[in-house]
Protein backbone atom coordinates (compact mmCIF):
# COMPACT_ATOMS: atom_id res chain seq x y z
CA UNK A 1 0.00 0.00 0.00
CA UNK A 2 1.39 3.43 -1.13
CA UNK A 3 2.47 6.00 1.97
CA UNK A 4 -0.41 8.28 2.36
CA UNK A 5 0.05 11.71 3.51
CA UNK A 6 -2.31 15.24 3.70
CA UNK A 7 -0.31 17.25 1.64
CA UNK A 8 2.26 16.43 -1.01
CA UNK A 9 4.03 19.43 -2.34
CA UNK A 10 6.17 18.71 -5.36
CA UNK A 11 9.39 20.78 -5.46
CA UNK A 12 11.41 22.13 -2.38
CA UNK A 13 11.96 25.57 -3.54
CA UNK A 14 10.74 28.57 -1.89
CA UNK A 15 7.35 28.33 -2.79
CA UNK A 16 7.80 24.05 -1.83
CA UNK A 17 9.37 24.12 1.17
CA UNK A 18 7.74 26.71 2.83
CA UNK A 19 4.29 25.38 1.92
CA UNK A 20 5.37 22.41 3.71
CA UNK A 21 6.42 23.54 6.49
CA UNK A 22 3.58 25.83 6.79
CA UNK A 23 1.07 22.76 6.75
CA UNK A 24 3.14 21.28 8.93
CA UNK A 25 2.76 23.24 11.68
CA UNK A 26 -1.16 23.59 11.07
CA UNK A 27 -1.18 19.90 11.84
CA UNK A 28 -0.91 17.99 8.46
CA UNK A 29 1.13 15.11 7.35
CA UNK A 30 2.88 16.25 5.06
CA UNK A 31 5.10 15.48 2.85
CA UNK A 32 7.79 16.99 -0.06
CA UNK A 33 8.99 15.93 -3.25
CA UNK A 34 12.22 17.44 -4.88
CA UNK A 35 14.61 16.34 -7.34
CA UNK A 36 17.52 19.09 -7.04
CA UNK A 37 20.83 17.02 -7.02
CA UNK A 38 24.00 18.62 -5.08
CA UNK A 39 27.22 17.88 -7.01
CA UNK A 40 27.76 14.28 -5.16
CA UNK A 41 24.06 13.45 -5.97
CA UNK A 42 22.41 13.96 -2.79
CA UNK A 43 19.69 16.34 -2.20
CA UNK A 44 20.04 20.21 -2.60
CA UNK A 45 16.49 21.42 -1.98
CA UNK A 46 15.90 25.31 -2.25
CA UNK A 47 14.74 25.31 -5.78
CA UNK A 48 16.24 27.82 -8.39
CA UNK A 49 16.37 30.18 -5.35
CA UNK A 50 19.42 28.56 -3.29
CA UNK A 51 20.57 26.92 -5.73
CA UNK A 52 21.19 28.94 -8.98
CA UNK A 53 18.93 32.08 -8.45
CA UNK A 54 18.68 34.57 -5.24
CA UNK A 55 21.25 33.18 -2.88
CA UNK A 56 24.59 31.96 -4.97
CA UNK A 57 23.84 35.37 -6.95
CA UNK A 58 23.89 37.35 -3.70
CA UNK A 59 27.29 35.32 -2.94
CA UNK A 60 29.21 36.69 -6.01
CA UNK A 61 27.95 40.16 -5.48
CA UNK A 62 29.10 40.69 -2.50
CA UNK A 63 32.92 38.86 -3.63
CA UNK A 64 33.03 41.37 -6.56
CA UNK A 65 31.37 44.12 -4.50
CA UNK A 66 34.71 43.81 -1.98
CA UNK A 67 37.15 43.46 -4.96
CA UNK A 68 35.73 47.01 -6.38
CA UNK A 69 36.07 48.18 -2.95
CA UNK A 70 39.09 47.41 -2.40
CA UNK A 71 40.85 48.51 -5.94
CA UNK A 72 38.37 51.65 -6.18
CA UNK A 73 37.64 53.22 -2.74
CA UNK A 74 40.14 52.01 -0.18
CA UNK A 75 42.71 54.91 -0.94
CA UNK A 76 40.26 57.70 0.22
CA UNK A 77 39.72 56.17 3.07
CA UNK A 78 43.28 56.16 3.57
CA UNK A 79 44.00 52.63 3.17
CA UNK A 80 46.88 51.81 -0.10
CA UNK A 81 45.72 48.19 -1.39
CA UNK A 82 48.48 47.25 -3.74
CA UNK A 83 48.32 44.03 -5.89
CA UNK A 84 45.00 43.12 -4.97
CA UNK A 85 43.77 39.80 -7.18
CA UNK A 86 40.77 37.93 -7.33
CA UNK A 87 41.15 34.13 -7.18
CA UNK A 88 38.28 33.38 -8.83
CA UNK A 89 37.96 29.45 -8.02
CA UNK A 90 38.36 30.71 -4.42
CA UNK A 91 35.46 33.01 -4.40
CA UNK A 92 33.20 30.39 -6.40
CA UNK A 93 33.96 27.69 -3.74
CA UNK A 94 32.57 30.32 -0.75
CA UNK A 95 29.69 30.47 -3.07
CA UNK A 96 29.09 27.26 -3.08
CA UNK A 97 29.78 26.78 0.64
CA UNK A 98 27.03 29.35 0.77
CA UNK A 99 24.67 27.43 -1.21
CA UNK A 100 25.25 24.24 0.77
CA UNK A 101 24.70 25.85 4.39
CA UNK A 102 21.30 27.03 3.00
CA UNK A 103 20.63 23.44 1.33
CA UNK A 104 21.54 22.23 4.71
CA UNK A 105 19.42 24.54 6.57
CA UNK A 106 16.64 23.49 4.45
CA UNK A 107 16.97 19.31 5.16
CA UNK A 108 17.01 20.63 9.06
CA UNK A 109 13.60 22.78 8.59
CA UNK A 110 12.12 20.09 7.05
CA UNK A 111 12.92 17.57 9.72
CA UNK A 112 12.38 19.94 12.76
CA UNK A 113 8.77 20.26 11.40
CA UNK A 114 8.19 16.40 10.64
CA UNK A 115 8.14 16.84 6.78
CA UNK A 116 8.62 13.86 5.06
CA UNK A 117 11.45 14.59 2.11
CA UNK A 118 11.69 12.80 -0.97
CA UNK A 119 14.70 12.88 -3.32
CA UNK A 120 13.17 12.62 -6.83
CA UNK A 121 11.21 13.66 -9.42
CA UNK A 122 6.93 13.61 -8.49
CA UNK A 123 4.63 12.82 -11.00
CA UNK A 124 0.90 12.17 -11.48
CA UNK A 125 0.00 9.16 -11.59
CA UNK A 126 -3.64 9.79 -11.82
CA UNK A 127 -6.93 10.26 -9.40
CA UNK A 128 -6.76 7.74 -6.16
CA UNK A 129 -9.91 7.72 -3.92
CA UNK A 130 -11.02 11.53 -2.80
CA UNK A 131 -6.69 12.25 -3.99
CA UNK A 132 -4.44 11.75 -5.99
CA UNK A 133 -1.40 9.49 -6.51
CA UNK A 134 2.10 11.11 -6.64
CA UNK A 135 4.82 8.89 -8.33
CA UNK A 136 8.84 9.55 -6.95
CA UNK A 137 11.37 8.32 -9.20
CA UNK A 138 14.66 8.92 -7.18
CA UNK A 139 17.08 6.31 -6.28
CA UNK A 140 13.98 3.91 -5.99
CA UNK A 141 10.48 4.51 -7.54
CA UNK A 142 7.47 4.70 -4.80
CA UNK A 143 4.51 6.21 -5.01
CA UNK A 144 2.99 8.06 -1.98
CA UNK A 145 -0.71 9.80 -2.25
CA UNK A 146 -2.74 13.01 -0.71
CA UNK A 147 -6.03 15.04 -0.74
CA UNK A 148 -3.88 17.71 -1.36
CA UNK A 149 -1.54 18.67 -3.66
CA UNK A 150 0.70 21.78 -3.59
CA UNK A 151 2.78 22.50 -7.42
CA UNK A 152 5.30 24.57 -6.65
CA UNK A 153 7.86 23.44 -10.02
CA UNK A 154 9.25 26.68 -10.29
CA UNK A 155 10.72 28.32 -13.91
CA UNK A 156 13.80 27.72 -16.11
CA UNK A 157 16.11 30.01 -18.42
CA UNK A 158 13.98 30.83 -21.56
CA UNK A 159 16.58 29.90 -24.40
CA UNK A 160 17.00 32.25 -27.47
CA UNK A 161 15.09 30.76 -30.42
CA UNK A 162 18.33 28.34 -32.48
CA UNK A 163 20.95 29.04 -29.59
CA UNK A 164 20.55 26.64 -26.94
CA UNK A 165 22.51 26.98 -23.40
CA UNK A 166 25.50 24.76 -23.40
CA UNK A 167 26.74 26.30 -20.07
CA UNK A 168 30.58 26.67 -21.96
CA UNK A 169 29.91 29.97 -23.74
CA UNK A 170 26.04 29.96 -23.98
CA UNK A 171 25.39 30.12 -20.09
CA UNK A 172 21.83 30.23 -18.75
CA UNK A 173 21.82 31.86 -14.78
CA UNK A 174 23.34 28.28 -13.95
CA UNK A 175 26.72 28.47 -15.75
CA UNK A 176 27.12 32.22 -15.35
CA UNK A 177 27.32 31.84 -11.71
CA UNK A 178 29.83 29.33 -12.35
CA UNK A 179 32.48 30.66 -14.61
CA UNK A 180 35.85 29.79 -13.92
CA UNK A 181 37.68 32.64 -14.75
CA UNK A 182 37.05 36.59 -15.24
CA UNK A 183 36.12 36.52 -19.14
CA UNK A 184 37.94 39.21 -21.23
CA UNK A 185 34.87 40.08 -23.41
CA UNK A 186 31.26 39.35 -21.84
CA UNK A 187 28.06 39.82 -23.72
CA UNK A 188 24.42 39.39 -22.57
CA UNK A 189 21.45 39.63 -23.83
CA UNK A 190 18.60 41.38 -21.86
CA UNK A 191 18.85 44.10 -19.47
CA UNK A 192 16.57 42.84 -17.18
CA UNK A 193 17.45 41.60 -13.58
CA UNK A 194 19.66 39.15 -13.99
CA UNK A 195 21.18 41.01 -16.81
CA UNK A 196 22.41 43.57 -14.48
CA UNK A 197 22.92 41.61 -11.63
CA UNK A 198 25.21 39.45 -13.48
CA UNK A 199 26.98 42.10 -15.84
CA UNK A 200 27.85 43.73 -12.39
CA UNK A 201 29.40 40.66 -10.73
CA UNK A 202 31.95 40.65 -13.97
CA UNK A 203 32.37 43.94 -14.60
CA UNK A 204 33.73 44.75 -10.70
CA UNK A 205 35.98 41.76 -11.94
CA UNK A 206 37.44 43.31 -14.74
CA UNK A 207 35.64 41.84 -17.66
CA UNK A 208 34.83 44.10 -20.58
CA UNK A 209 30.59 43.83 -20.11
CA UNK A 210 28.11 44.65 -23.03
CA UNK A 211 24.72 44.11 -22.59
CA UNK A 212 22.01 43.87 -25.32
CA UNK A 213 18.48 44.81 -24.70
CA UNK A 214 15.70 44.34 -27.17
CA UNK A 215 13.28 47.41 -25.76
CA UNK A 216 14.24 50.68 -26.34
CA UNK A 217 13.90 51.88 -22.57
CA UNK A 218 15.65 50.63 -20.01
CA UNK A 219 14.08 48.92 -16.96
CA UNK A 220 10.51 49.65 -18.48
CA UNK A 221 8.89 48.49 -14.90
CA UNK A 222 10.62 50.67 -12.93
CA UNK A 223 9.82 54.32 -12.28
CA UNK A 224 11.43 56.69 -15.21
CA UNK A 225 13.04 59.07 -12.59
CA UNK A 226 14.90 56.16 -10.69
CA UNK A 227 15.97 53.92 -13.84
CA UNK A 228 17.15 57.05 -15.50
CA UNK A 229 19.19 57.78 -12.38
CA UNK A 230 20.15 53.72 -12.19
CA UNK A 231 21.46 54.31 -15.33
CA UNK A 232 23.77 57.02 -15.34
CA UNK A 233 25.31 55.28 -12.59
CA UNK A 234 25.83 52.36 -14.37
CA UNK A 235 27.59 54.15 -17.63
CA UNK A 236 29.63 55.63 -15.32
CA UNK A 237 30.96 52.40 -14.02
CA UNK A 238 31.34 51.49 -17.51
CA UNK A 239 28.90 48.92 -18.22
CA UNK A 240 27.97 48.81 -21.57
CA UNK A 241 24.10 48.79 -22.05
CA UNK A 242 22.97 49.05 -25.77
CA UNK A 243 19.02 49.63 -25.97
CA UNK A 244 16.45 48.88 -28.61
CA UNK A 245 18.89 46.41 -30.28
CA UNK A 246 17.45 43.63 -32.68
CA UNK A 247 19.73 40.17 -31.70
CA UNK A 248 20.58 38.47 -34.89
CA UNK A 249 22.68 35.43 -35.87
CA UNK A 250 24.86 34.29 -33.39
CA UNK A 251 27.68 31.63 -33.53
CA UNK A 252 28.79 29.59 -30.68
CA UNK A 253 32.32 28.87 -31.93
CA UNK A 254 35.66 26.47 -30.42
CA UNK A 255 36.88 30.40 -29.39
CA UNK A 256 33.97 32.20 -28.13
CA UNK A 257 30.44 33.50 -29.18
CA UNK A 258 29.29 35.88 -32.12
CA UNK A 259 26.58 37.77 -31.45
CA UNK A 260 25.42 39.65 -34.94
CA UNK A 261 22.82 42.54 -33.92
CA UNK A 262 21.15 45.84 -35.62
CA UNK A 263 21.46 48.40 -32.88
CA UNK A 264 19.61 51.50 -32.55
CA UNK A 265 20.68 53.30 -35.11
CA UNK A 266 19.92 50.47 -37.78
CA UNK A 267 23.47 49.65 -38.07
CA UNK A 268 24.70 45.98 -38.48
CA UNK A 269 27.16 44.81 -35.63
CA UNK A 270 29.17 42.23 -34.49
CA UNK A 271 30.53 41.82 -30.72
CA UNK A 272 32.74 38.80 -29.93
CA UNK A 273 32.67 37.99 -26.63
CA UNK A 274 34.33 34.87 -24.46
CA UNK A 275 30.97 34.52 -23.09
CA UNK A 276 27.55 34.77 -22.94
CA UNK A 277 24.87 35.03 -20.23
CA UNK A 278 21.29 34.78 -21.87
CA UNK A 279 19.04 36.67 -19.46
CA UNK A 280 15.34 36.65 -21.55
CA UNK A 281 13.08 36.22 -18.91
CA UNK A 282 12.05 32.26 -17.46
CA UNK A 283 9.35 29.36 -18.47
CA UNK A 284 7.38 28.46 -15.96
CA UNK A 285 9.03 24.20 -15.43
CA UNK A 286 5.81 21.35 -15.47
CA UNK A 287 8.42 19.36 -17.06
CA UNK A 288 7.82 15.32 -15.69
CA UNK A 289 4.67 16.51 -13.82
CA UNK A 290 2.29 14.46 -16.16
CA UNK A 291 -0.04 16.50 -15.86
CA UNK A 292 -1.89 15.08 -18.50
CA UNK A 293 -2.52 12.10 -16.45
CA UNK A 294 -5.63 14.06 -14.61
CA UNK A 295 -5.90 16.90 -16.47
CA UNK A 296 -4.02 19.66 -15.22
CA UNK A 297 -4.69 23.08 -17.09
CA UNK A 298 -2.10 25.22 -18.50
CA UNK A 299 -1.74 28.41 -20.11
CA UNK A 300 -0.38 28.96 -23.62
CA UNK A 301 3.11 29.99 -21.55
CA UNK A 302 3.06 26.68 -20.33
CA UNK A 303 2.03 27.99 -16.70
CA UNK A 304 -0.47 26.27 -14.39
CA UNK A 305 -3.51 28.08 -14.76
CA UNK A 306 -4.74 29.22 -10.99
CA UNK A 307 -7.43 31.27 -9.71
CA UNK A 308 -6.52 34.37 -7.33
CA UNK A 309 -6.16 31.62 -4.06
CA UNK A 310 -3.64 29.48 -6.20
CA UNK A 311 -6.77 27.08 -7.42
CA UNK A 312 -5.83 25.26 -10.13
CA UNK A 313 -8.91 23.64 -12.05
CA UNK A 314 -8.73 19.97 -10.25
CA UNK A 315 -9.73 19.95 -6.81
CA UNK A 316 -7.36 19.98 -4.02
CA UNK A 317 -4.92 20.83 -6.44
CA UNK A 318 -2.74 24.08 -6.04
CA UNK A 319 0.21 25.86 -7.68
CA UNK A 320 2.06 28.84 -6.28
CA UNK A 321 5.14 30.53 -7.43
CA UNK A 322 7.25 30.55 -10.64
CA UNK A 323 5.06 27.99 -12.10
CA UNK A 324 2.14 30.13 -12.04
CA UNK A 325 1.00 34.07 -12.89
CA UNK A 326 2.37 36.91 -11.27
CA UNK A 327 6.25 38.31 -10.80
CA UNK A 328 8.86 35.39 -10.60
CA UNK A 329 10.17 36.34 -7.09
CA UNK A 330 11.14 33.89 -4.30
CA UNK A 331 9.42 35.72 -1.49
CA UNK A 332 6.02 35.80 -3.84
CA UNK A 333 6.09 32.05 -3.60
CA UNK A 334 6.62 32.15 -0.48
CA UNK A 335 3.96 34.11 0.52
CA UNK A 336 1.48 32.14 -1.81
CA UNK A 337 2.92 28.91 -0.22
CA UNK A 338 1.83 30.04 3.09
CA UNK A 339 -1.42 30.86 2.36
CA UNK A 340 -2.59 28.54 0.54
CA UNK A 341 -1.52 26.01 3.73
CA UNK A 342 -3.79 28.14 6.02
CA UNK A 343 -6.25 27.78 2.91
CA UNK A 344 -5.79 24.07 3.37
CA UNK A 345 -6.84 24.13 7.01
CA UNK A 346 -9.64 26.41 6.29
CA UNK A 347 -8.09 29.59 7.28
CA UNK A 348 -8.07 33.34 5.01
CA UNK A 349 -4.64 33.35 3.40
CA UNK A 350 -3.06 36.44 3.00
CA UNK A 351 -1.07 37.94 -0.36
CA UNK A 352 -1.05 41.63 -1.10
CA UNK A 353 0.43 41.99 -4.63
CA UNK A 354 0.34 45.53 -4.10
CA UNK A 355 2.95 45.35 -1.98
CA UNK A 356 5.39 42.93 -3.37
CA UNK A 357 8.42 44.61 -3.10
CA UNK A 358 11.32 44.28 -5.75
CA UNK A 359 14.75 44.90 -5.16
CA UNK A 360 17.71 44.83 -8.10
CA UNK A 361 20.81 44.17 -6.06
CA UNK A 362 23.24 46.29 -8.47
CA UNK A 363 25.78 49.17 -6.99
CA UNK A 364 23.41 51.17 -6.77
CA UNK A 365 20.95 48.78 -5.44
CA UNK A 366 17.04 49.66 -7.06
CA UNK A 367 14.10 48.91 -5.26
CA UNK A 368 10.33 49.40 -5.02
CA UNK A 369 7.38 48.70 -3.75
CA UNK A 370 3.50 49.89 -5.36
CA UNK A 371 2.94 52.32 -8.36
CA UNK A 372 5.63 54.16 -10.34
CA UNK A 373 4.89 57.72 -11.75
CA UNK A 374 4.30 56.56 -15.17
CA UNK A 375 1.40 53.76 -13.84
CA UNK A 376 -0.05 56.25 -11.77
CA UNK A 377 -0.28 58.78 -14.75
CA UNK A 378 -1.85 56.47 -17.10
CA UNK A 379 -4.30 55.32 -14.44
CA UNK A 380 -5.42 58.90 -14.06
CA UNK A 381 -4.49 58.73 -10.44
CA UNK A 382 -3.86 62.50 -8.98
CA UNK A 383 -0.71 61.83 -6.96
CA UNK A 384 2.06 64.04 -4.72
CA UNK A 385 5.49 63.34 -5.48
CA UNK A 386 8.68 64.08 -3.31
CA UNK A 387 11.89 62.80 -3.82
CA UNK A 388 15.23 63.00 -1.55
CA UNK A 389 18.91 62.93 -2.69
CA UNK A 390 21.35 60.61 -0.78
CA UNK A 391 23.75 63.09 -1.47
CA UNK A 392 22.14 65.39 1.35
CA UNK A 393 22.37 62.28 4.29
CA UNK A 394 24.96 62.44 6.34
CA UNK A 395 24.93 58.79 6.66
CA UNK A 396 25.54 58.08 3.17
CA UNK A 397 28.33 60.76 2.95
CA UNK A 398 30.52 59.24 5.48
CA UNK A 399 30.18 55.53 3.76
CA UNK A 400 30.70 57.54 0.76
CA UNK A 401 28.23 56.65 -1.56
CA UNK A 402 25.54 59.42 -2.23
CA UNK A 403 24.11 57.90 -5.62
CA UNK A 404 20.62 58.22 -5.82
CA UNK A 405 17.69 58.97 -4.17
CA UNK A 406 13.99 57.99 -1.84
CA UNK A 407 11.22 58.87 -3.68
CA UNK A 408 7.28 58.86 -2.59
CA UNK A 409 4.17 59.11 -4.40
CA UNK A 410 1.07 59.70 -2.52
CA UNK A 411 -2.80 60.41 -3.46
CA UNK A 412 -3.07 64.20 -4.03
CA UNK A 413 -6.21 63.77 -1.84
CA UNK A 414 -6.22 61.60 1.21
CA UNK A 415 -2.27 61.62 0.86
CA UNK A 416 -2.18 57.74 0.98
CA UNK A 417 1.34 56.11 -0.04
CA UNK A 418 0.54 54.65 -3.57
CA UNK A 419 4.59 53.76 -4.63
CA UNK A 420 8.30 54.01 -3.06
CA UNK A 421 10.95 54.20 -5.44
CA UNK A 422 14.60 54.09 -4.35
CA UNK A 423 17.67 53.99 -6.39
CA UNK A 424 21.02 54.03 -4.19
CA UNK A 425 23.04 52.47 -1.00
CA UNK A 426 21.57 49.47 1.02
CA UNK A 427 18.03 49.88 -0.37
CA UNK A 428 17.13 46.62 -0.64
CA UNK A 429 16.91 46.88 3.24
CA UNK A 430 15.50 50.56 3.04
CA UNK A 431 12.25 49.29 1.08
CA UNK A 432 11.04 47.49 4.29
CA UNK A 433 9.76 50.81 5.96
CA UNK A 434 7.74 51.14 2.78
CA UNK A 435 6.29 48.42 2.26
CA UNK A 436 5.15 48.08 5.96
CA UNK A 437 3.87 51.49 5.27
CA UNK A 438 1.72 50.16 2.45
CA UNK A 439 0.60 47.21 3.82
CA UNK A 440 -1.12 49.35 6.85
CA UNK A 441 -2.03 51.70 4.09
CA UNK A 442 0.06 54.87 5.79
CA UNK A 443 -0.10 58.32 4.77
CA UNK A 444 3.07 59.72 3.41
CA UNK A 445 2.84 62.30 6.55
CA UNK A 446 2.49 59.45 8.38
CA UNK A 447 6.06 58.20 7.81
CA UNK A 448 6.80 62.06 8.22
CA UNK A 449 6.34 62.10 11.39
CA UNK A 450 7.75 58.97 12.82
CA UNK A 451 11.06 59.19 14.72
CA UNK A 452 13.66 57.76 12.21
CA UNK A 453 18.01 57.37 13.78
CA UNK A 454 20.22 59.55 13.08
CA UNK A 455 22.46 59.41 11.22
CA UNK A 456 20.69 56.72 9.04
CA UNK A 457 19.80 55.80 5.65
CA UNK A 458 16.59 55.77 6.46
CA UNK A 459 16.12 59.58 7.55
CA UNK A 460 16.59 59.85 3.56
CA UNK A 461 13.05 57.90 3.55
CA UNK A 462 11.57 60.23 6.54
CA UNK A 463 12.89 63.33 4.04
CA UNK A 464 11.08 62.26 0.97
CA UNK A 465 7.81 61.93 3.06
CA UNK A 466 8.48 65.46 3.85
CA UNK A 467 9.32 66.40 0.40
CA UNK A 468 5.32 65.05 -0.66
CA UNK A 469 4.50 68.22 1.53
CA UNK A 470 7.57 70.20 0.54
CA UNK A 471 8.83 70.60 3.12
CA UNK A 472 12.36 68.46 3.42
CA UNK A 473 14.30 69.80 6.43
CA UNK A 474 17.83 68.83 5.14
CA UNK A 475 17.33 69.14 1.44
P1 LIG B 1 12.03 27.12 -7.67
O1 LIG B 1 12.88 27.87 -6.74
O2 LIG B 1 12.44 27.08 -9.10
O3 LIG B 1 11.95 25.66 -7.10
C1 LIG B 1 11.32 24.62 -7.79
C2 LIG B 1 11.90 23.30 -7.31
O4 LIG B 1 11.06 22.25 -7.77
C3 LIG B 1 13.30 23.01 -7.83
O5 LIG B 1 14.11 22.55 -6.78
C4 LIG B 1 13.09 21.89 -8.85
O6 LIG B 1 14.17 21.01 -8.94
C5 LIG B 1 11.88 21.19 -8.25
N1 LIG B 1 11.08 20.42 -9.20
C6 LIG B 1 10.60 20.80 -10.40
N2 LIG B 1 9.84 19.83 -10.94
C7 LIG B 1 9.86 18.80 -10.05
C8 LIG B 1 9.26 17.54 -10.03
N3 LIG B 1 8.45 17.12 -11.00
N4 LIG B 1 9.50 16.74 -8.96
C9 LIG B 1 10.30 17.15 -7.94
N5 LIG B 1 10.89 18.35 -7.91
C10 LIG B 1 10.65 19.18 -8.95
N6 LIG B 1 14.02 36.23 -6.52
C11 LIG B 1 14.04 37.08 -5.49
O7 LIG B 1 13.00 37.28 -4.85
N7 LIG B 1 15.18 37.73 -5.11
C12 LIG B 1 16.34 37.54 -5.77
O8 LIG B 1 17.36 38.15 -5.40
C13 LIG B 1 16.36 36.66 -6.87
N8 LIG B 1 17.51 36.44 -7.54
C14 LIG B 1 17.50 35.55 -8.59
C15 LIG B 1 18.68 35.39 -9.30
C16 LIG B 1 18.71 34.52 -10.36
C17 LIG B 1 20.00 34.33 -11.11
C18 LIG B 1 17.54 33.80 -10.72
C19 LIG B 1 17.55 32.83 -11.86
C20 LIG B 1 16.35 33.98 -10.03
C21 LIG B 1 16.32 34.87 -8.96
N9 LIG B 1 15.16 35.11 -8.25
C22 LIG B 1 15.15 36.00 -7.21
C23 LIG B 1 13.90 34.42 -8.58
C24 LIG B 1 13.67 33.24 -7.61
O9 LIG B 1 14.78 32.38 -7.68
C25 LIG B 1 12.40 32.50 -7.98
O10 LIG B 1 11.32 33.41 -8.05
C26 LIG B 1 12.07 31.45 -6.93
O11 LIG B 1 13.11 30.51 -6.82
C27 LIG B 1 10.78 30.72 -7.28
O12 LIG B 1 10.51 29.78 -6.30
P2 LIG B 1 9.66 28.46 -6.63
O13 LIG B 1 9.57 27.72 -5.33
O14 LIG B 1 8.42 28.82 -7.33
O15 LIG B 1 10.53 27.64 -7.67
P1 LIG C 1 13.72 39.94 -16.97
O1 LIG C 1 12.32 39.75 -17.36
O2 LIG C 1 14.02 40.67 -15.72
O3 LIG C 1 14.51 40.69 -18.12
C1 LIG C 1 14.59 40.18 -19.42
C2 LIG C 1 15.01 41.30 -20.35
O4 LIG C 1 15.36 40.72 -21.60
C3 LIG C 1 13.91 42.33 -20.62
O5 LIG C 1 14.42 43.62 -20.44
C4 LIG C 1 13.51 42.03 -22.06
O6 LIG C 1 13.04 43.18 -22.74
C5 LIG C 1 14.80 41.51 -22.63
N1 LIG C 1 14.64 40.64 -23.80
C6 LIG C 1 13.75 39.63 -23.97
N2 LIG C 1 13.95 39.02 -25.16
C7 LIG C 1 14.99 39.66 -25.76
C8 LIG C 1 15.66 39.49 -26.99
N3 LIG C 1 15.33 38.53 -27.85
N4 LIG C 1 16.69 40.33 -27.27
C9 LIG C 1 17.07 41.32 -26.41
N5 LIG C 1 16.44 41.52 -25.23
C10 LIG C 1 15.43 40.70 -24.89
O7 LIG C 1 14.36 38.46 -16.96
P2 LIG C 1 15.70 37.90 -16.37
O8 LIG C 1 16.70 38.96 -16.14
O9 LIG C 1 16.03 36.73 -17.21
O10 LIG C 1 15.25 37.37 -14.94
C11 LIG C 1 14.17 36.45 -14.83
C12 LIG C 1 13.40 36.70 -13.59
O11 LIG C 1 14.13 36.21 -12.46
C13 LIG C 1 13.17 38.17 -13.26
O12 LIG C 1 12.07 38.69 -13.96
C14 LIG C 1 12.88 38.10 -11.81
O13 LIG C 1 11.55 37.72 -11.63
C15 LIG C 1 13.80 36.98 -11.34
N6 LIG C 1 15.01 37.56 -10.75
C16 LIG C 1 14.88 38.36 -9.65
C17 LIG C 1 15.99 38.94 -9.08
C18 LIG C 1 15.80 39.83 -7.93
O14 LIG C 1 14.72 39.85 -7.37
N7 LIG C 1 16.81 40.58 -7.51
C19 LIG C 1 17.33 38.70 -9.58
C20 LIG C 1 17.35 37.89 -10.78
C21 LIG C 1 16.22 37.33 -11.30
Amino acid sequence: MSKQFDVVVIGGGPGGYIAAIRAAQLGFQVACIDEWKNAAGGPAPGGTCTNVGCIPSKALLQSSEHFDHANHHFAEHGISATGVKMDVAKMIARKDSVVKQNNDGILYLLKKNKVTFFHGRGSFAGQAEGGYTINVAGKTEEAITAKQVIIATGSNARALPGTPFDEVNVLSNDGALRVGAVPKKLALIGSGVIGLEMGSVWRRLGADVTILEGLPTFLGAVDEQIAKEAKKAFDKQGLKIELGVKVGEIVNGKKGVTVNYTNAKGEAIVLDADKLIVSIGRVPNTIGLNTEAVGLQLDERGAIVVDADCKTNLPGVWAVGDVVRGPMLAHKAEEEGVAVAERIAGQHGHVNFNTIPWVIYTSPEIAWVGRTEQQLKADGVAYKAGTFPFLANGRARALGDTTGMVKFLADATTDEILGVHMVGPQVSELISEAVVAMEFRASAEDIARICHAHPSLSEATKEAALAVDKRTLNF
